[in-house]
């Protein structure tokens, strides 16, 4: 027997039952970018490998250790796209997209890929919705594109939801504080685990990040760069929170919040919630001023976020769906063509109609209008005649065989009303 295929290890099978929730998100959160002026942009799944290496940081985890990367035939190495910001600036310096009155405002979703350890809620393909504003240095952007995100997350009913909300400075006041913090990691040397030693001066913020008990001590007493923001950066920050209190989106202040890309300036949030484990990230983001001048674009500011598609699911834990029938065609063997040409007939006025196409008999064929959920179901017979059956009640009655695509929509419009 030849060997039988699995999806690779960190993928998965979106089934029928399980499209519906998910459309919903993509449906919900495309009106919510639409309602606030975010056109749609769609980027390639792969980019040039020093894309992303550029963008989301060498010290990164996705960079050193988590990107999906290949030499194409050309000897060109190329990488399938970790996330969404690099490619979308890519796009705005490529496309010269800093002509265009600023800021510009963008959405976009689709696959993600990074080889995560696999677990609940981390995939190595994954799906992101994305939003980015750039061109633009005002806190109302900032405070706007969370307001964004938290609207999503509360149309969808997601439960246990908290936001997180730090800034990490501009890169000036961040230089000063990384020096400082470096010097105090260094100071505790022997208490950190191996990996934060090994990456103090490539990338000592992730000391916040690590769940290795030593370190976790140490850094409650570290410095934070909450406490050394300057006073402009202080200044954004108060007015970033102060339109978030406006809009009644509560939020918690956290110093020590690390995102895992090496962008961020000033604003960076996280939204989680309480009902997942330990990958309990909802979405996040920040400010990201220097990324569009780091590849090859004009000094413009920035902002964005991304969210989870499979962690919303897995917070709001959707039931399977049924797929709605307003009727299910049951035909004798003489009635089979007659069938298909009632259900196109009736798909093209609008309704959802199915019929048998693995020539069952009839009694099979009521037995698969039942499994199917199914409003109400058309029996044809061999004389030409029809029949309409309420499937909840049981009732019949003739159709108008002239017209039952009709009757169908007639009968569809009523119980809808
Ligand atoms: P990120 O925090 O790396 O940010 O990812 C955003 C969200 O994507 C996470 O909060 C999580 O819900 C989901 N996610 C990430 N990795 C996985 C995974 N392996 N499996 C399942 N879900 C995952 C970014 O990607 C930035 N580009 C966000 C951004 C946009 N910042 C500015 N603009």
């Amino acid at each position: 027997m030849p060997a039988r295929f699995q999806a690779p290890r960190g993928t998965f099978d979106v089934l029928p039952d399980a499209s519906a929730a998910r459309a919903h998100i993509y449906v919900t959160a495309a009106h919510a970018f639409e309602r606030a002026g975010y056109g749609r942009i769609e980027t390639p799944a792969f980019e040039d490998t020093e894309l992303f290496a550029r963008g989301v940081g060498e010290s990164t985890d996705i960079v050193q250790k988590e990107m999906f990367s290949f030499e194409d035939q050309g000897g060109r190495s190329l990488t399938l796209r970790p996330e969404a910001t690099a490619s979308i600036c890519r796009a705005y310096v490529e496309h010269g997209m800093h002509r265009l009155p600023q800021p510009v405002k963008l959405w976009s979703w689709g696959p993600y890929f990074r080889h995560e350890r696999p677990q609940a809620g981390r995939f190595r393909q994954f799906h992101q919705i994305d939003l980015e504003a750039i061109g633009t240095d005002s806190p109302l952007a900032d405070a706007e594109a969370i307001i964004l995100l938290s609207d999503i997350l509360a149309e969808l009913a997601v439960p246990g939801v908290t936001l997180r909300l730090g800034s990490l400075g501009s890169h000036a006041t961040r230089a000063a504080y990384r020096d400082e913090l470096i010097a105090y990691l260094r100071s505790h040397e022997s208490e950190l685990s191996d990996e934060v030693r090994s990456r103090i001066d490539q990338n000592p913020l992730r000391a916040f990040d690590s769940d290795h008990e030593g370190t976790r001590e140490v850094m409650r007493d570290a410095p934070t760069m909450l406490d050394r923001l300057s006073d402009e950066d202080g200044a954004h920050f108060e007015a970033v929170k102060s339109s978030l209190d406006r809009a009644k989106v509560a939020y918690e202040l956290d110093g020590t919040l690390v995102r895992g890309l090496d962008y961020y300036t000033r604003t960076v949030f996280e939204f989680t919630s309480d009902v997942l484990g330990a990958q309990s990230a909802l979405g996040g983001g920040g400010r990201y001023d220097g990324l569009v001048s780091e590849l090859g674009g004009p000094e413009v500011p920035a902002v964005g976020w991304a969210a989870g598609i499979e962690r919303i699911l897995l917070a709001l834990d959707s039931p399977a769906e049924e797929p709605h029938l307003d009727a299910f065609i049951v035909a004798p063997e003489s009635r089979r063509e007659l069938a298909l040409e009632i259900a196109t007939q009736a798909r093209r006025a609008g309704a959802c109609v199915d019929l048998d196409l693995a020539g069952r008999s009839e009694k099979g064929q009521m037995k698969q209008a039942n499994r199917s959920g199914a409003e109400r179901a058309v029996i044809l017979s061999d004389d030409g005649s029809a029949l309409l059956r309420n499937m909840t009640t049981g009732s019949e009655r003739p159709l108008d065989t002239g017209d039952i695509q009709g009757e169908i929509a007639r009968e569809q419009a009523e119980t809808s009303e």
